[in-house]
């Protein structure tokens, strides 16, 4: 029979750190556009803190914003155990409402394409405007890029981490055209320190999206695009197109 979690183990909360917490290829460019900034920094979709954890320690005014509770309560565990001031926000990233004073606005690993098409995408413009000092810039990480690919084609290398004696194996199984998106499916194997197996399937969307309509949308709100960065593909992780707006 499986055995419960030790206290403390929160099975969402690992599934995204063995997905989402090991990608390392785009932490320079937000050191560097943090470090241009003349303000504070919103990270938004900010997860469980791969990036407001390192830019908080890095000495910048932090805040993290997810809609996920669970996942921003993990990142303020961390924050308090490194003892780091970061404040968090559980809002969505189409819709919220923070004080102009935020020098960048940073949007990492596709987030803005979790947002499912044109008028959430609007209202994250718009909030993020609204958010943003004078001058102030919003970057978002996008994937214009992705390729389509099921089992049959062999399977790319899983995530995978190992907390109290359970390994948490994410293995992604294709990536299919979803209307005029992209959706990734996932499994999820989870062996329990006795060996019995539970497996669940797990899928999200990425809408397509291109930095020249990005751009185009976001000018709509006061937002000028300044420059079109590169995070280059890993092994492991697809590459990136940061688009740098100024306000
Ligand atoms: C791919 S993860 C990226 C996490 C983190 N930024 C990083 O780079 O490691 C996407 C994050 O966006 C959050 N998210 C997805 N849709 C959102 C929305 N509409 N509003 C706010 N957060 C959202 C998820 O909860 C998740 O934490």
């Amino acid at each position: 029979m499986t055995a419960p979690f030790a206290a403390g183990v929160r099975p969402h909360v690992v599934w995204h750190d063995v997905e989402c917490g090991r990608y390392a290829a785009d932490l320079e460019l937000w050191d560097e556009l943090a470090a241009g900034a003349a303000g504070p920094v919103l990270d938004v979709g900010a997860g469980t803190g791969r990036v407001a954890l390192r830019l908080a320690a890095r000495g910048h005014d932090l805040t993290a914003l997810d809609r996920d509770p669970v996942l921003l309560a993990a990142l303020e565990a961390r924050a308090r155990a490194a003892n780091l001031g970061v404040e968090t926000v559980v809002a969505d990233a189409a819709a919220f409402a923070l004080p102009r004073r935020f020098g960048l606005v940073a949007v990492p690993m596709q987030t803005l394409q979790l947002l499912p098409g044109p008028a959430e995408r609007a209202g994250f413009w718009a909030s993020a405007r609204r958010a943003l000092l004078p001058g102030g810039r919003v970057a978002a990480a996008v994937s214009v890029d992705l390729q389509a690919f099921d089992a049959t084609a062999g399977l790319p290398v899983p995530d995978v981490g190992v907390v109290e004696g359970w390994r948490f194996v994410s293995q992604p199984v294709a990536i299919r055209p979803d209307g005029d998106g992209m959706r990734i499916e996932r499994v999820r194997h989870l062996i329990a320190p006795d060996g019995e197996r539970t497996l669940e399937e797990d899928a999200v969307r990425l809408a397509a999206v291109t930095p020249a309509g990005l751009a185009e949308e976001a000018a709509a709100h006061g937002l000028e695009a300044q420059e079109l960065r590169h995070v280059p593909e890993t092994d492991e992780h697809v590459g990136a197109e940061v688009v740098v707006l100024r306000g």
